[in-house]
């Protein structure tokens, strides 16, 4: 765990130049314009970035959270937003691994994780977000189907996706009373909203989802009625690693670009990397990065082998979502005026990094989790 394996080098290396081509060249132009490039998830998808941990049965590559993981830190060394597109199109792969029937497997699978098809995640609501259990969206039950009413907020692949896992109130208040269902995107009824502008991760696409009337068969439900919080809770925990994951290739992009520049820039007759100020802040965020990724790769790991990983998982996005804010800060830093201008990716890394103490649960969100197993483990024992 400590050293990748020749072969999770090699994926790296591979990735890396993959994404160097076709990502790099139109890097800026799609954060500048907002613009999302579905052919680029299409070529990601070619390469098996988009069902890593998804088994060769299902069209995936059959490897674990740490070489997916692994793929996400080079993704997002080059673009946060479409390291963000695969994880997020890999949360209703999760979902169908583990909660879906044969059928439904088979319907969808293939085409997520050959990037065919793209994936969303519908939990959010405009009154519903750190709360996910107080959603409104309701699935009303009528013969062999359900009618699905209600908005959804921040989707990533918003107008974008194929499918999505939407979480709708079947039952009373609270968490018990939410199933989850597979809706296609071209489904009746799906309508799609506002397209948020954002500080960050602009290249990705985050829209409001109107659900007015969609119908839905009840062989589309996923697990049985009341299950739906448990299954979205349950994504979300492998969730939050791939966006510590991304949070590592932010950080790891922008201390790299510090670093040369760092070496390079010279004033005072001095490479500034050798005055203390400069470069004990390069060293902090080296320490940073080196740590985050130790945790993700912790809890990537923990999943691969089938054990509880759900407080590590959350521990992995505070602490590489947090490192990532304060690297991308420090790098702007480092290059002075001409880290704040567009000239130079550590602005837009900058950007793309806060959002990552956002999605998937705060970070606060994030602490609540961590501190509840705290106290679950003191009352339980280890
Ligand atoms: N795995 C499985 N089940 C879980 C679970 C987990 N990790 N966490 C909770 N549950 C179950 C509980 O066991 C409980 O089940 P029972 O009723 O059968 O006992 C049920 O879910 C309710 O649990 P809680 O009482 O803990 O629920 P809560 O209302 O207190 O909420 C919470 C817990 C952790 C705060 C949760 O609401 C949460 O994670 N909120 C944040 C939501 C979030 O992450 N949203 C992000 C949306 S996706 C996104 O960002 C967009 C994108 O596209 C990237």
């Amino acid at each position: 765990m400590f050293e990748p394996t020749e072969m999770q080098r090699d994926l790296a290396a591979a990735v890396a130049a993959f994404c160097e081509g076709a990502l790099q060249p139109t890097v800026e132009e799609d954060d500048d314009h907002e613009r999302f490039r579905r052919e680029l998830i299409t070529a990601m998808g070619e390469q098996g970035f988009c069902g890593v941990a998804t088994p060769e049965a299902y069209g995936g590559l059959g490897l674990g959270y740490v070489e997916y993981c692994t793929v996400l830190e080079e993704i997002a060394a080059v673009s946060g937003s479409y390291a963000v597109s695969v994880a997020v199109t890999g949360l209703p792969q999760q979902i169908l691994l583990k909660f879906g029937t044969e059928a439904q497997k088979a319907r969808w699978l293939p085409g997520l994780a050959s990037g065919a098809l793209l994936g969303a995640f519908a939990l959010s609501e405009p009154g519903s977000g750190s709360d996910a259990a107080s959603l409104r969206t309701v699935a009303e039950r009528r013969g062999d189907t359900y009618v699905l009413t209600g908005t959804k907020y921040w989707i990533t692949h918003g107008g974008e996706a194929d499918v999505y896992v939407v979480m709708a109130r079947t039952g009373g208040p609270g968490a018990r009373g939410v199933s989850a269902f597979l809706v296609p995107g071209d489904a009746p009824g799906l309508s799609f909203g506002r397209k948020e502008r954002k500080m960050g991760l602009r290249a990705s696409p985050t829209v409001e989802v109107v659900l007015d009337g969609v119908v839905v068969p009840a062989s589309d439900r996923l697990a049985d009625e009341g299950e739906g919080f448990t299954i979205a809770m349950t994504a979300l925990d492998s969730g939050r690693i791939t966006i510590a994951a991304t949070a590592v290739g932010l950080a790891r992009a922008s201390m790299e670009y510090a670093a040369r520049y760092a070496t390079e820039r010279r004033q005072f007759d001095t490479a500034i990397i050798d005055f203390q100020g400069v470069g004990f802040l390069l060293a902090d965020m080296a320490c940073g990065i080196e740590s985050s990724r130790l945790l993700v790769h912790k809890a990537a790991w923990l999943r691969d082998q089938g054990r509880p990983f759900s407080d590590i998982a959350a521990m992995a996005k505070v602490v590489a979502t947090d490192t990532a804010m304060q690297v991308t800060t420090d790098a702007v830093q480092v290059l002075g005026g001409y880290g704040y201008c567009k000239d130079h990716p550590v602005e837009r890394h900058m950007r793309d990094a806060k959002v990552m103490q956002i999605v998937e649960g705060t970070n606060q969100i994030q602490r609540l989790v961590i501190a509840r197993h705290l106290k679950r483990r003191l009352a339980t024992g280890p």
